[in-house]
């Protein structure tokens, strides 16, 4: 039996496979034996080892010099080691992309771990008698998941990979020999997107802009339905890497009453909290959308650490989904206010009351900035892309704050019809003697500072309005 290397300093290296990571581990030995950290989640994260969240801890004993196992990739990351004994380790990248074919191998010892991300091939031949391999892996096994895995045959040409005993002297299974050649293989497709609420504003926005995606599935309040918690267990949320919640009850006055109370609070804060414990147990990035109607309109400008202040009911669900969706540790809650997209809204009502002769009284006295559901795609998809820190982002378009009235007459101007058929009142006179209105915040401009810092640069929002304005249908 080979001497265990003692005496390394912990330490990770990074290989030709992107994410595949090599982990120089301290053993220390005495007259008794030896003793080591396999897996240190503060001092490996602090390294660069990324924080893959082990569910389930596996090992194989290897009784003869020679068992050779592989090549499977999994749909699950791995952290692998062995506790006696020694291996030679070989991996090819199987993921789609780039760097698929790219191959890896090295000698492990107690005194070596190595991280391999899901999708790459895994394989090890056995160089001692007696040789205990175990791995950590972050998703339960399951027999459905076989149906996922990828394999490559262990004598692929391509691969080449330099074993130390000939395959034909190793101990290997039939299944392992049947396995295709790189040029057969299918390679593991990256984990998916959901968007839920596909067919709101901004689902449909969504839908608009990740038209080309395969990598992105759509799905209404048929299939997900956020006030019944039972239709998100039949997802198999293993599928996904990130989950859009573009899902929201956003009746602002419906909320005041009984049953909308009931149903507001289901969907903008029940539902989104089990989204954050699933998001939490799948190390899924959870993306949801939140709404300035969590402050109580008093500050000129609201930034993100503003304290929560909500008037109405609409405003207190959406607060508490905001404390449950920031538990989930890779979270982007995007605030937003005055949304407009497809359908009906109130740039598509101005036009048209405009072009058929009624003059509107419009409230004046609250400020705010529209976000037109495409700009608030466009922040999702950057957000994503980017790899922005995880946190709380606002988001609207850009340019100067303006009042309902304000936009209206803007309407009214870039329809050619005159502006001062727009008169403005106080949202106390607009409301009076009407019941069951929610208290509405005066001040909804929000401070858009943290999402410029990330590289968005917001559209003004007078711009977008003209062209929203101009693509409407006529007549
Ligand atoms: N609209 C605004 O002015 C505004 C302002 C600030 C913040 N926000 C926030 O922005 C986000 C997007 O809003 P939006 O304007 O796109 O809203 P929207 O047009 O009202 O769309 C909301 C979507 O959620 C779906 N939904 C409702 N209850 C559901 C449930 N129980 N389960 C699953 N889906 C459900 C609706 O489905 P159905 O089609 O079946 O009704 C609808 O498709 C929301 O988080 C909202 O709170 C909006």
């Amino acid at each position: 039996m080979a001497e265990v290397t003692t005496g390394k300093e912990l330490g990770v290296r990074e290989t030709p496979i992107p994410g595949f990571l090599v982990i120089d581990l301290p053993v220390h030995g005495d007259n008794r034996g030896w003793f080591k950290e396999n897996w240190q989640r503060e001092k490996m994260l602090a390294l660069g080892l990324p924080d893959f969240g082990p569910v389930q801890n596996n090992i194989s004993f290897n009784a003869s010099v020679g068992v050779t196992r592989g090549i499977h990739a999994e749909p699950w990351d791995k952290y692998i080691s062995v506790a006696a004994g020694r291996v030679f380790g070989a991996w090819v990248d199987l993921r789609e992309g780039e760097s698929f074919g790219a191959t890896f191998h090295i000698e492990i010892d107690p005194s070596v771990a190595v991280f391999v991300p899901r999708g790459v091939g895994n394989a090890f031949q056995a160089l001692e008698a007696d040789t205990a391999y175990t791995y950590l892996v972050n998703e339960h096994w399951s027999a459905d998941a076989q149906g996922e895995y990828t394999f490559l045959n262990l004598a692929d040409e391509t691969a080449g990979i330099p074993w130390p005993i000939p395959l034909e002297q190793g101990e290997l299974s039939d299944k392992d020999l049947a396995h295709p050649r790189l040029a057969d293989v299918a390679p593991m497709p990256p984990r998916k997107t959901l968007v839920l609420g596909a067919n709101g504003q901004l689902g449909r926005a969504l839908q608009q802009r990740w038209a080309d995606r395969t990598d992105v599935e759509f799905v209404g309040r048929d299939a997900v339905d956020l006030a019944r918690p039972e239709t998100l267990d039949d997802v198999r949320w293993s599928a996904y890497a990130t989950v859009v919640n573009a899902a929201a009850h956003t009746a602002v006055d419906g909320a005041e009453t009984d049953e909308g109370r009931r149903e507001a609070w289901a969907v903008n804060a029940t539902g989104p909290a089990r989204l954050a414990a699933i998001a939490a147990e799948h190390r899924l990035t959870l993306v949801h959308v939140s709404s300035d109607y969590v402050f109580d309109g008093t500050e000129a400008q609201h930034d993100e650490r503003e304290a929560f202040a909500p008037l109405g009911v609409y405003g207190q669900s959406k607060a508490a989904g905001d404390l449950a969706v920031a538990v989930a540790p890779r979270h982007y809650i995007l605030r937003t206010s005055w949304v407009v997209g497809d359908g009906k809204n109130f740039i598509a009502t101005m036009a048209s009351l405009a072009e058929r002769g009624v003059d509107p009284t419009v409230v004046g006295d609250q400020v705010g900035r529209l976000t037109f559901a495409a700009e608030l795609a466009r922040a999702i998809d950057h957000l994503l892309e980017s790899r922005a820190p995880h946190g709380t982002y606002n988001v609207s378009n850009g340019g100067d704050a303006a009042s309902w009235a304000d936009i209206a007459k803007r309407v009214f101007e870039r329809t050619g019809h005159d502006a001062s058929r727009v008169t403005p009142v106080t949202t106390t006179d607009y409301y009076a003697g009407k019941e069951g209105i929610a208290p509405r915040p005066l001040q909804s401009a929000m401070s858009l500072a943290k999402l410029e810092a990330t590289g968005f640069a917001p559209r003004d929002q007078f711009e977008m309005l003209e062209e929203y304005v101009q693509a409407l249908p006529k007549g």
